[in-house]
């Protein structure tokens, strides 16, 4: 009988992330200083981050210990199981192994809280009282939740408008852990009071959150900043999933041949491929195909271009070197609110620029296609992100189904679906639609970019 599913003991959990920048072929390029243009310094983020998290930033050192503190939380839920994919395979009756590692086990039901612990952790111990952030459909504002929960600190999360309205219980999530949560945008900050100056009836954006969080953090003296993806600290904390998987796959006697993952701004992924990309910069394994999907409506790696530019609206956070679809984006209301964002993680768009990661841009209807066909054979209802993962994996699968060839396909799931089944809902109800970014929005949001002259 083969195997479904493979459990590491919790002594096994590993007490270490791995840090990629040590392995970097090339170093990544710098963050600027919004306002000069140069590279930025430690002491540049010191108002928003607690030191041991800038210093991992930069950090160059191939492995980071896990605080014992923070470990011991992951144990509440960690390590996840590694799943094979049987019913999935039999039903596409394709000779691949399906794999797929499930984030959805965590209190919060999926990834985030993975970083979310650690950057609570790291606040609390430099003595950090309250603590603001954005969240898009609610999954990172629920994981910060939990983490600040856990280790005593205030929490003020920004929440992008349209999904405050559509999914009320990750709000009711947020503030059951005892966090407060506003839509955005918000009167509260500048960010959010010019915005609705000009467009009362704003529906929000990740990029603008982000402007509010940052701003309430820089007015407060006992408050920090968080951020829940695309910075090298985030992807860092993620990477236990990988170096958990790799155990797990040895425990399958198997190797991956393509890892897929949705990408939001990026850190799921990055936590499931980066502890690979050993072998691969190694070139110990120089055929393994790593896949990031991403939505048609938010094509940030397939067609943005890759320039220097900020994390949010109004320009106050650093300028990072990443694919973007310009900080000014704001997206079509496609169900899987965390791949809405302009930006992505630097430390993966250096990597698919050096060749080492593909990308892939999917439609909203065959994702959830792909979902149900998920749902429907391995039983799990997925969030919308980890759907547009889904749907390449099946694609891949069905490619060995023509070609007779058996290959191990990784799947990164990040999360369960069950705050998300109004999407379910207009899905099977046919009311669900298609978006594309259109050429001209594009062009618009591109002619705002930063002009940087050391870039
Ligand atoms: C379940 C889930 N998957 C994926 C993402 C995308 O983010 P990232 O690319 O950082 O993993 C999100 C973001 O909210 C999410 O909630």
């Amino acid at each position: 009988m083969e195997r479904a599913k493979f459990i590491l003991d919790e002594k096994d959990m590993p007490t270490q992330w791995y840090n990629i920048q040590a392995d970097l072929p090339e170093p990544l390029p710098p963050p600027l200083h919004p306002a000069t243009g140069k590279p930025l310094g430690p002491d540049d983020l010191a108002p928003l981050f607690p030191m041991e998290l800038i210093m991992q930033e930069v950090s160059q050192e191939r492995y980071i210990d896990i605080p014992e503190e923070v470990q011991e939380i992951y144990r509440t839920w960690r390590p996840t199981v590694l799943h094979r994919a049987l019913r999935l395979e039999k039903f596409l009756d394709t000779p691949a192994k399906i794999f797929y590692k499930y984030e959805g086990t965590s209190q919060a039901g999926s990834h985030k809280p993975n970083t979310a612990v650690a950057q609570a952790y790291y606040n609390k111990k430099e003595g950090i009282k309250r603590i603001a952030t954005e969240t898009g459909a609610g999954q990172w504002g629920s994981a910060l939740a939990m983490g600040c929960m856990f280790f005593g600190i205030e929490l003020k999360v920004y929440m992008v408008k349209i999904s405050y309205e559509q999914k009320p219980y990750r709000r009711i999530l947020m503030e059951t852990w005892g966090a407060t949560c506003v839509p955005s945008p918000s009167p509260d900050t500048k960010a959010g009071r010019d915005i609705l100056a000009k467009d009362p009836d704003c529906t929000g954006s990740l990029g603008l959150a982000i402007s509010e969080a940052v701003e309430d953090a820089m007015n407060r003296d006992d408050t920090h900043y968080s951020l829940g993806s695309v910075l090298n600290h985030v992807m860092l904390h993620q990477t236990i999933i990988g170096e958990e998987t790799i155990k797990q796959m040895e425990m399958a006697d198997a190797y991956p041949d393509i890892i897929v993952g949705c990408i939001g701004g990026g850190s799921n992924f990055a936590g499931q491929f980066l502890p690979w990309m050993r072998d691969k910069i190694s070139g110990k394994k120089p055929d393994l195909r790593i896949i990031c999907v991403e939505p048609q409506a938010a094509p940030t790696l397939t067609r943005g271009p890759y320039a220097y530019d900020f994390g949010d609206v109004a320009g106050l956070t650093p300028l990072l070197k990443m694919h973007t679809l310009g900080h000014e984006f704001m997206p079509a209301p496609v169900h899987a609110g965390g791949l809405r964002y302009h930006g992505m993680a630097p430390i993966i768009c250096h990597l698919y620029n050096l060749g080492f990661v593909e990308a892939r841009a999917v439609h909203q209807l065959d994702t959830f296609e792909s979902g149900l066909t998920f749902a429907r054979t391995e039983g799990i209802i997925s969030a919308p992100e980890p759907c547009h993962a889904l749907s390449v994996a099946i694609e891949e699968a069905l490619k060995c189904k023509e070609t007779g060839e058996s290959k191990n396909i990784l799947i990164a799931h990040s999360g369960h679906g069950h705050f998300d089944l109004a999407a379910y809902d207009a899905y099977l109800s046919g009311k669900m639609q298609n978006y594309e970014f259109p050429e001209a929005k594009m062009k618009e949001a591109l002619a705002h970019l930063p002009e940087v002259s050391s870039a």
